[in-house]
């Protein structure tokens, strides 16, 4: 039987082996691990490849949206429109500052924030929307600048999944009052062990994110601000520094892997909705998933998996349905039912770059064979 991994990264990695050794011997020797000279010139590369003025190497993804809400003064009493449909991370954020995750429903086109529903759930205590580019594809940017402009409201982007992205040929995390971004293995930008990103234009923002990424200090031991340990390790720059320079070529095999998938599934769609890049975006394949109908999602898993392909289920509960979300989050009533459809039928099936065509068709049969046995 053959085998594949949803997610294999050493395929990239194997080629850049040489230089990552030599980039942890230049850490080591060194002496400087947290921050410094190796997170700087990081961060210069991700300002100029994202068009923004200012970023900041952070500990995580979660960390970074976090801090974007800590530096908007995010607070008790401040209503924050969030997807439903996302990882957990994206609105944890706004509960562990005392805010309320307000949940809108999502595309089921994009898997995006829906503006018509945000549209019947903002108020005047809302603060802030924030718009995730799940799967790798933006939302929609403009609907949503649109939205947010007309009520006075900042745009945190969530970029975790999405470095890359593009719409209207402007890069995912450069539309937003600031950009959040992962660097856990499995992003676009895959790093080794957490790290994230913040990125804005907006210089006073940057400069209340730099002071809250240590402690809060304007100056050592000068306190202005309630901040936290949210910095970035030199040894995860000197990494991601190897890498970045990749990024692109990693995600054209992405979408190579993608339109391979196009072609080759095309005739089921019967059974199951094949994800778009939709006009005006271009789509970085972070995930590939499709949509199974009738009930045939897990039947499907299973088969996959007895076959030797394996798929995830990103993500099977919504976050308005978590426990831990029952007193502190609203749906204003209006549940967000596009997404609890899509709990019940999302699957993502290997995409990494480094797939082989082998791996591809082999995916390919197996569904094909699971849908024709029916
Ligand atoms: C949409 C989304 N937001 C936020 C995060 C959090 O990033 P991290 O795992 O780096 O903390 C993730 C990571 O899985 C994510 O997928």
């Amino acid at each position: 039987m053959r085998r594949v991994p949803l997610f294999d990264l050493s395929p990239i990695h194997d080629d850049l082996h040489d230089q990552f050794l030599d980039a942890c011997n230049a850490i080591i020797r060194s002496g400087n691990f947290i921050l410094g000279h190796t997170v700087e010139a990081f961060e210069r590369s991700m300002a100029q490849s994202l068009g923004c003025k200012f970023t900041l190497g952070v500990s995580s993804g979660s960390d970074a949206l976090l801090l974007a809400l800590m530096a908007l003064d995010v607070q008790k009493g401040d209503e924050i429109l969030c997807p439903s449909f996302t990882f957990f991370a994206t609105a944890s954020c706004v509960a562990r500052l005392g805010a309320t995750p307000v949940w809108v429903d999502v595309c089921a086109e994009d898997f995006g924030i829906d503006v018509e529903d945000a549209e019947r759930k903002v108020s005047s205590k809302t603060k802030a929307i924030i718009s995730v580019h799940l799967f790798g594809q933006c939302c929609d940017c403009q609907a949503v600048q649109s939205f947010a402009q007309k009520h006075k409201l900042w745009i945190v982007e969530d970029v975790a999944q999405a470095q890359g992205a593009q719409y209207n040929q402007r890069q995912a995390g450069s539309w937003g009052t600031i950009g959040a971004f992962s660097f856990f293995p499995t992003k676009n930008l895959g790093g080794f062990g957490d790290g994230g990103l913040v990125a804005t234009n907006d210089v006073d923002l940057a400069e209340k994110a730099r002071c809250l990424r240590v402690h809060g200090a304007t100056r050592k031991y000068e306190h202005t601000y309630l901040g936290g340990n949210f910095r970035m390790d030199s040894l995860q720059a000197a990494l991601l520094n190897v890498k970045l320079p990749h990024v692109n070529d990693y995600i054209r095999q992405r979408r190579r892997n993608a339109q391979f998938y196009q072609q080759q599934l095309g005739s089921l769609e019967h059974f199951i909705t094949l994800p778009k890049e939709l006009p005006h975006r271009y789509h970085t394949w972070n995930q590939y998933t499709i949509r199974v109908h009738q009930g045939q999602r897990n039947a499907l898993q299973s088969f996959l998996e007895e076959h030797g392909v394996e798929s995830a289920v990103y993500y099977p509960k919504t976050l308005d349905l978590q426990a831990c979300m029952q007193n502190v989050s609203t749906d204003k009533g209006i549940a967000t039912h596009v997404a609890h459809t899509l709990a019940n039928e999302v699957l993502s099936l290997p995409i990494f770059p480094g797939l082989t065509l082998e791996q591809l068709e082999y995916t390919c049969v197996t569904m094909r064979k699971f849908f024709t046995q029916q």
